[in-house]
């Protein structure tokens, strides 16, 4: 029996993925959320909030590896991250692996700002660590465009371009880094295309069967900078699975 593998955030995008990948015969896999056990679930489950580290220290003990996938909305994550590395500290030296995205210290977006605090909360931890940083989900994307589905239009960050991925393809890296040595910063991890938002915008109208003229929205500022010049892009295509073939599925 290994030791246990503790996936925060394991009920997110990502993290039920990771923790999809991580489930073996003779592995626990645990996972850490605010809700209650759901019935008939695989994992060692650990109802707790990283904002209070209720039920922290036993979602950590005796875990060889956590793989932290959760994050607050906001600017929280720093502080989460913080709380989480100091419940690790306690509870030995676990290898901590984290998932963070490209451009994070390129863009000052206050989200982005608070997950560059978080690596570094990591990488000072003194504890085996491992930071994947990856682009835009498909399925960031895909919610942007959905949640506009009533509107006459489609509203879109003027001049952007994106490089979405496979939240699976991405949770199949992490799992693989998590059973791995601590690898320190892996390279990056980004979808096989970079494609202008309009495009993107078109394949999911087209996937949706609807027609919509696209609104440009100019985004004024650094942060407007930062996206249009491309910082949250990787030279590392390495994901396989385009945002076309994502939309196939999903609709
Ligand atoms: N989405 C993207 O495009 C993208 C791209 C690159 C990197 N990432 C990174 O990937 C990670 C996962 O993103 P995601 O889109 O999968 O997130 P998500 O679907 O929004 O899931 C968030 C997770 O965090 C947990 N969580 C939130 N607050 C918590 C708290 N106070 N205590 C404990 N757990 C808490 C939630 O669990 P419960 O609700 O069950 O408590 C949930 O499982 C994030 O770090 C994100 O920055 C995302």
């Amino acid at each position: 029996m290994s030791e246990p593998i503790l996936v925060t955030g394991g009920t997110g995008v990502l993290g039920r993925e990771v923790a999809r990948c991580l489930l073996a015969p003779g592995r626990e896999v645990r996972i850490l959320s605010r809700r209650a056990k759901p019935v008939g679930t695989p994992y060692a489950w650990h109802t707790g909030d990283l904002r209070t580290a209720d039920g922290l220290d036993a979602a950590v003990a005796g875990a060889g590896v956590i793989v932290h996938c959760a994050t607050t909305l906001g600017a929280k994550d720093a502080a989460t991250t913080r709380t989480l590395v100091e419940a690790a500290r306690r509870a030995g030296a676990p290898h901590l692996v984290y998932i963070s995205i490209v451009g994070v210290d390129r863009i000052p977006l206050p989200y982005y700002r608070a997950k560059l605090a978080a690596e570094e909360a990591v990488i000072a931890s003194g504890l085996p660590w491992t930071v994947l940083r990856a682009t835009q989900f498909h399925d960031l994307l895909f919610r942007g465009l959905e949640v506009q589905r009533r509107l006459p239009v489609v509203f879109h960050p003027a001049g952007f371009r994106f490089q979405p991925v496979d939240s699976r393809e991405v949770a199949q890296r992490l799992a693989g880094l998590a059973l791995g040595d601590p690898a320190g910063r892996a390279p990056d991890l980004g979808g096989p295309e970079v494609r202008d938002v309009t495009d993107l915008a078109r394949l999911y109208l087209r996937a949706r069967n609807r027609r919509r003229p696209l609104v440009p929205v100019p985004i004024p500022g650094a942060v407007g900078r930062g996206y249009r010049a491309g910082h949250h892009l990787t030279s590392n295509a390495t994901g396989h699975r385009t945002f076309e073939q994502f939309l196939a599925d999903r609709t």
